[in-house]
């Protein structure tokens, strides 16, 4: 095997080993503020130190390593993706990103003090927004964008954010101490699977993000009548799972006319009895659009038509927004290096994509340049368990961002 195909083998390894570390008997799931982000954030710490990182965890339960460049207390380029999945969750959405990182740090150890920067690798915690309905809590904190209303944000089972961390060791008063300036940085770079197709389409192993796409996330209510299923004649009906249906297949139809991206991923009838005509329906719904106009132009007509479709049926509608973050544009001088790194593996012409994912960038673009760099996943698999990636593509992912940090440096001098 050769030394980058060895390399690449071993960030597959550690994403399998990652992978064992689960809340659920089946599959992966590993949230915010869990035993679970303990131990990986553990593992992370290892493999920093090991590859020559000073490590600490931060206020924020994010998990950081920095090697120094030619003098100490230089400004950092960071590193990094998150930890945290998704419910029944692949293994490479944010790890392959964590995990390459170190690996880069590792190789780039024994040169850090020719670099004109430091070098600082970071785990972020909440990527998701699994167990708390918001997501880039970790990213967010680092960018010293904390929204103070979180702390009392619950999980299913009426934990708060703040009692959670405190359970995982946190100090919630010392959450600013996550903050960081930017004057501490020089840039952002994350390497993360594509989640989409366009890359396996094109035959391309890796490509270059343009922009990130900003998510709108909602819990919504469609509110009708509980009553008997046989007795209740259809006049005299208030069926909240019929309106909620109306209102999925609306999200589509008007998600593909304005030519969005809106999904209903979560749907739950209330009281649940198969003879009791259901009162209650609670959902989620995330929006998403190349710009953030036209996705909020997609939400309002989202809800314009719920509360139309509602009223005219006599049955009450609700949307309250859970997580707002806005698109954000990559960086030129970084994406420049991103595209000098890629072409240092053979494709003088990296394929440009704007990324449909959101991703930890868009917080920490508040406070420093972002790129990222995608990297070929199997027929656009994620946010399920048959993500896949290829040992090659990896291999070529790492070699890419190592040399993206060293055209960088190069420039920087
Ligand atoms: C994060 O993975 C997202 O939902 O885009
Ligand atoms: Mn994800
Ligand atoms: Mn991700």
């Amino acid at each position: 095997m050769s030394h980058a195909a060895g390399d690449a083998r071993r960030v597959l390894d550690r994403c399998d080993e990652l992978a064992t570390v689960t809340s659920i008997a089946h599959g992966l799931e590993r949230v915010h503020l869990s035993p679970e982000h303990a131990r990986v954030n553990v593992m992370a710490a290892a493999w920093m130190a090991e590859a020559g990182l000073r490590t600490w965890q931060d206020q924020a339960g994010n998990q950081w390593g920095r090697l120094e460049g030619r003098e100490p207390g230089l400004p950092a380029l960071v590193l990094g993706s998150h930890l945290d999945t998704v419910t029944d969750a692949g293994r490479y959405d944010g790890m392959l990103g964590v995990v390459s990182a170190i690996e880069v740090a590792r190789r780039l150890a024994p040169k850090a003090a020719e670099l004109p920067f430091a070098l600082e690798v970071v785990a972020f915690s909440d990527e998701e927004g699994t167990r708390f309905s918001t997501a880039l809590m970790g990213s967010f904190a680092v960018a010293g964008n904390w929204h103070q209303d979180w702390w009392d944000r619950a999980d299913r089972h009426g934990t708060t954010v703040r009692e959670a961390a405190k359970n995982f060791g946190l100090d919630p008063e010392r959450v600013h101490e996550a903050a960081r300036t930017p004057e501490e940085l020089v840039g952002y770079l994350e390497l993360h699977i594509e989640q989409g197709p366009y890359l396996e389409a094109a035959d391309r192993p890796l490509g270059v993000v343009t922009s990130i796409a900003g998510a709108r996330r909602f819990t919504g209510k469609v509110v009708g009548e509980a009553r008997h299923a046989g007795g209740t004649p259809y006049a005299r009906r208030k069926d909240a799972l019929v309106g909620a249906s109306e209102i999925v297949l609306a999200v589509e139809r008007l998600a593909v006319e304005l030519h969005g991206i809106a999904t209903v991923g979560r749907l739950q009838a209330y009281p649940g009895g198969v003879n009791v005509v259901p009162g209650l329906v609670e959902f989620s719904l995330d929006v998403r659009a190349e710009h953030d106009e036209d996705r909020d132009a997609l939400v309002d007509r989202i809800a314009q038509y719920g509360r139309d479709f509602c009223a005219g049926r006599g049955l009450g509608f609700e949307l309250v927004e859970a997580h707002n973050a806005a698109g954000v544009y990559c960086d030129a001088d970084l994406m420049d290096s991103v595209v000098a790194g890629i072409a240092a593996t053979g494709d003088a012409e990296p394929l440009r994509i704007w990324s449909r994912a959101g991703h930890d960038a868009m917080a920490i673009a508040a406070i420093t340049p972002v790129a990222m760099i995608f990297v070929r996943c199997e027929d656009g698999i994620s946010h399920a368990p048959g993500e896949m990636v290829r040992l090659e593509d990896v291999a070529a992912g790492l070699d890419a961002f190592e040399a993206m940090v060293l055209d960088l440096a190069r420039r920087r001098s």
